[in-house]
């Protein structure tokens, strides 16, 4: 590649730094793939024979096998995978190898890899969402009608379903799928044809080869083809967004597997125990989901810190685009199997939910609305006497459904016995039937729409 440019030859140092092999081998299958339909280009718009082809073609699928079955010396000196493959294929078929890279740069040949590569962990990412998604729909499905406790500031605020709660994190976790989608739509262009920066003066096809490699179409501006990596910037955002959804659930889990709160039970398969503790059972998965979100985030702020101020049009500061997208994309759909197989796993309990769904004064908000629509109480004046109430109970030592009526009525001239069938929970919970509610019959018709939904998507 120094070519008659260089008399001297790269410090080892140079070499070590400039070497990006020990990663970018990672983009192989896509760089054999890009080199295979451009070579196809090229001697189909007659800018190379196509016997030249053919025997490109071969020398790719004879690399290929190498790498797959990992025979393939990979090498330093030979900086990065294009040049890698390169030399191997002149090893292999001499003179017609040094034609492939007609009218294409490494710069545009990177930029099509990188994004048919980011382009296949969107699709894994949003398989693995589809799975989770699933567990989460089944945990719903069977826990519809579990009374629980609703946090607000992780004080109890009003009983909830154990179904509702799993399909707030199904509507988290398909907006997720959504910005993975929308990501690859907007991904889908293809870089290649854009050589160095300015295009080629070769009679090129750029939209046989885009559509060959599954792309929309070409990228209309070669110096952005080659400069863009929002790309990746997008894929990582989501990918950020996504863990830390997956880090929130991941923290429930914790919670509730403590013993403190005992709202669930993990199984062997996502748990460890303690070398000198020998009742613990530690929800190690779920702790590591939670730790993982930190380095998916370090990525996202990596490669932004990489590209801000780089003028146009490629620098080699690109090359520090990949390791982390790499460990990102690891990292999430690690993280998204984990997660999928603890919820498959995870056992709601339904005493010690019920139970602390029934203290707190959870239903005092019940309260208040019985005095507003049976006593015709403004809202802001049952309020405060529910408030004080809860007062009186606090007092006691007891919850607010505790309470005689006789003492209440001392309270709130209003109340009476019925009132107290409102303080029960299952019945709080299934009051709340408004759409987007908690009541059990709105989470199975939430359930119901999304699992048809999931059929057709
Ligand atoms: N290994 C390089 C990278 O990943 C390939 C592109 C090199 N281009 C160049 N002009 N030196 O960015």
């Amino acid at each position: 590649m120094r070519g008659g440019r260089f008399r001297g030859s790269p410090s080892a140092i140079m070499q070590s730094m400039n070497a990006s092999i020990d990663f970018d081998r990672a983009l192989w299958r896509q760089d054999i793939n890009g080199s295979v339909e451009h070579s196809r280009m090229l001697a189909r718009t007659g800018i190379i024979s196509n016997e030249d082809a053919i025997a490109i073609r071969e020398g790719l699928n004879t690399i290929s096998d190498e790498i797959e079955c990992g025979d393939f010396g990979f090498s330093r000196e030979l900086e990065d995978i294009h040049m890698n493959i390169e030399a191997r294929l002149a090893e292999l078929i001499g003179d017609a190898a040094g034609r492939l890279h007609t009218a294409r740069s490494r710069n545009d040949q990177v930029a099509t890899d990188f994004r048919m590569w980011t382009r296949d962990r969107i699709d894994c990412a949003i398989d693995l969402l589809k799975d989770l998604i699933g567990a989460l729909l089944d945990q719903a499905e069977t826990g519809a009608d579990l009374i629980m406790p609703g946090f607000t500031h992780l004080q109890t605020a009003q009983p909830v379903t154990w179904g509702h709660h799993m399909m707030a994190y199904v509507e988290m976790f398909h907006r997720d799928t959504g910005r993975f989608h929308d990501a690859r739509v907007r991904m889908n262009e293809s870089p290649l044809g854009a050589a160095a920066l300015a295009g080629t003066p070769f009679p090129i096809d750029r939209d046989s080869t885009a559509a060959a490699l599954g792309f929309d179409r070409p990228m209309a501006n070669s110096m952005d083809a080659v400069s863009d990596r929002d790309f990746a910037l997008e894929y990582l955002s989501a990918t950020a967004i996504c863990a830390c959804h997956l880090s929130r659930l991941a923290e429930e889990i914790v919670l509730w597997t403590s013993s403190q709160f005992g709202f669930a039970s993990l199984g062997d398969s996502y748990t460890t125990g303690s070398s000198i503790m020998p009742q613990k059972r530690n929800p190690d998965a779920a702790e590591l989901v939670r730790a993982k979100t930190g380095r998916v985030n370090g990525a996202l702020v990596a490669l932004l810190t990489v590209v801000k101020g780089l003028p146009m049009t490629y620098s080699k500061d690109l090359q520090e685009d990949k390791e982390r997208v790499f460990d990102a994309a690891e990292t999430i759909e690690l993280s998204l199997m984990a997660m999928t197989g603890m919820i498959d796993e995870l056992r709601p309990r339904p005493d010690r939910l019920r139970n602390a769904a029934g203290t707190g004064h959870s239903t005092a908000t019940d309260m208040a609305d019985w005095l507003v629509r049976v006593a015709g109480m403004p809202f802001r004046d049952a309020h405060h006497v529910t408030g004080q109430l809860v007062l009186l109970a606090e007092g006691k030592g007891c919850e607010l459904a505790d309470l005689d009526v006789h003492e209440m009525k001392e309270v709130c001239e209003h109340v009476t016995e019925e009132m107290a069938s409102v303080l029960d929970p299952e019945r709080s919970a299934e009051s709340r039937n408004s759409y987007g509610g908690t009541a059990p019959v709105r989470v199975r018709e939430q359930v119901r729409r999304w699992k048809d939904a999931l059929k057709c998507e």
